[in-house]
């Protein structure tokens, strides 16, 4: 198994079993417990395997990991074979309108965190502020004074997780507290175990189209009528200022929804990338675009068979899951959701000689999860003729068919696992080539980029190779050294010489193909508008994307350099 120094680090800190503070587990060995936990559902679903033939899949999952190929997301590594046994990423839960939901939905959000788990909330089921509470006669205090609650409640987990609980908090645009919602993220102090979408619906969009009013109204009664241009004024502000709220379109989102007889979509996992009913968790994967490249083409044959055994990886996933609700483990045994995307697509544009923001860039794009998509049906297809459909398919759109799972592809942001396969995040654009790393001894580090190092140690020689580096490093771009051939200078785009169209095009030919959503952060550079903000966003809906984050450079105070993660 090839690593960097980078993974091995990461995989010690956070991923590795550990005894007394210390690692007990080498990588090699942690795969090989993941592999062998996966596989032992093949087992579970067919008893008539010899145990030779388990340990076959147990070393087919071996090397695909290892080979960096494929990752599951961080929970699998971490929990597989283990006690904790819980390997999803992404959960929804729902918050009713009672103290009891409420501080229930609190305590789950704390066991889901407790695993490496993140939890999505819809608020807009909680009475308005100031509304009557008949119990007590007292008024309610309304979604985002709770929304402090679940913060607070996080915060204090903290310590002791395997990682930083994330959530997400949507409120409904027509909700009546939609304005304290759209700022109550100004301070950047807030609620800062959060992230905070608006959900958009049709009706709004309607409206904004027409400059006209749209009503904000709870359980039929009707509280205020507000320009639809005004709040929408006031969600591109906030944003701006510091890339809060991000939006979601909600219509969009249950238009895809594949079991709409088991309730509405009304909130999405942390990052936004996978819309779930309540009590749905859904465990993703990404398959390594970089490692997909072979005679300056894509590689489809690879690409293929990475696809379709990723898919049996992640439904064996489903049956070896240990959730701490019973509730949950109805819910996603019900619908079998899993989530396989990309990451390393910068990194196969790279290898492709293709600049991100280009027409064939996005034309490829568009092909590339085109094939995963269908790939990763045929597979879920092929699953369901030898486990069965998952049960609910007769109350899917998917009745009278056979598949294996109601939902199979979703673009995560590969924070973490993009780190340990070594490549670049989901489907942006690089952030920087090279940057400077501080070591242990006061020491310092050029880490490069390892494509755009490949081109350059191939074409210059040592010095000046050094020298680029050194420049990239200190902040001179790719486009700004001359003796960079220009079409190559193209080639090595960063996130912020990407104009926000681009970004937008790239994360809607992705969409396209992607049955849940695609987590995508558009960059603009610190002096872009709010005019700018807002017609990213139009572009956005225009071009299908379910949702769109935006993050202005500089905005933020604690700027946090890592491309895609935003928690
Ligand atoms: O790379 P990794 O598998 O660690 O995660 P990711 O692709 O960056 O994030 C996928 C999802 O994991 C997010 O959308 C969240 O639902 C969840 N997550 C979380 O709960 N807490 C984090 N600190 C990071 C991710």
């Amino acid at each position: 198994m090839k690593i960097t120094d980078n993974a091995r680090t990461i995989l010690e800190k956070r991923y590795l079993k550990k005894e007394n503070g210390v690692p007990v587990e080498t990588p090699e060995e942690m795969f090989r417990r993941v592999a062998a936990a996966v596989a032992g559902a093949e087992r579970i679903f067919n008893p008539a395997l010899t145990e030779a033939q388990v340990e076959e899949y147990a070393d087919r999952f071996y090397r695909l990991m290892t080979s960096w190929d494929f990752l599951p997301n961080s929970p699998t590594l971490m929990n597989a074979g283990r006690e904790l046994g819980q390997l999803s990423a992404c959960f929804v839960l729902p918050v009713d309108d009672s103290m009891d939901a409420i501080f229930t939905a609190v305590k789950d959000a704390a066991l889901i965190h407790k695993s490496g788990g993140g939890t999505g909330f819809s608020f807009s089921r909680l009475r308005p502020k100031n509304s009557p509470v008949r119990s007590t006669g007292g008024v309610a205090s309304g979604p985002v004074s709770f929304m402090k609650v679940f913060n607070a409640a996080t915060e204090a987990i903290k310590q002791g997780g395997t990682r930083r609980g994330a959530n997400m908090g949507i409120l409904r645009v027509d909700h009546p507290d939609i304005l304290e919602f759209i700022s109550c993220k100004e301070n950047n102090n807030e609620l800062t175990n959060f992230n905070i979408s608006v959900g958009l619906t049709r009706e709004f969009m309607d409206a904004l189209a027409r400059d006209d009013y749209y009503e904000l109204k709870f359980e039929g009664r009707v509280y205020q009528r507000l320009k639809a241009q005004e709040v929408f004024a006031e969600i591109v502000n906030h944003a701006w200022a510091n890339g809060e709220p991000g939006i979601i379109f909600l219509d969009r989102l249950n238009e895809d929804n594949p079991t709409p007889e088991l309730g509405e979509i009304e909130a999405t996992n942390p990052c936004g990338e996978q819309p779930l009913l309540p009590y749905e968790a859904c465990n993703l994967g990404s398959v390594n675009l970089a490692n997909m490249v072979r005679d300056g083409g894509v590689n489809w044959d690879k690409l293929a068979d990475t696809v379709r055994l990723a898919v049996r990886f992640l439904d064996n996933v489903i049956e070896i899951n240990e959730f701490p609700l019973e509730k949950i483990s109805v819910m996603v045994r019900g619908n079998r959701k899993i989530g396989l995307g990309v990451m390393g697509w910068a990194d196969m544009l790279f290898q492709l000689r293709l600049p991100y923001d280009s027409e064939e860039a996005v034309e490829l794009g568009r092909k590339v999860m085109a094939f995963i998509q269908k790939e990763a049906h045929g597979a879920s297809r092929d699953l369901a003729g030898e486990r069965g459909s998952f049960p609910n398919i007769d109350k899917s759109i998917y009745r009278g068919q056979q598949l294996r799972n109601a939902t199979c592809t979703t673009i995560a942001p590969t924070g973490t696992i993009s780190m340990i396969a070594g490549t670049t995040s989901g489907i942006e654009p690089v952030f920087a080539l090279a940057y400077t790393k501080n070591v242990l001894d006061g020491a310092s580090l050029v880490e490069v980029n390892p494509v755009f190092q490949a081109y350059v140690e191939e074409n210059f020689p040592p010095e000046q190779a050094r020298s680029i580096f050194n420049r990239i490093a200190a902040g001179v771009r790719v486009s700004e050294i001359e003796y960079i051939p220009p079409e190559m200078r193209r080639v090595f785009v960063t996130a912020l010489e990407i104009s926000p169209e681009w970004h937008i095009r790239m994360q809607a030919a992705f969409q396209a193909s992607t049955d849940n959503a695609v987590s995508k952060t558009v960059n603009f550079p610190s002096e872009a508008t709010r005019e700018d903000v807002r017609r990213a966003y139009e572009l956005a809906y225009q071009l299908g994307c379910k949702g769109v984050t935006v993050y202005r450079s500089g905005s933020r105070e604690k700027e946090v350099l890592i491309t895609g993660a935003k928690n």
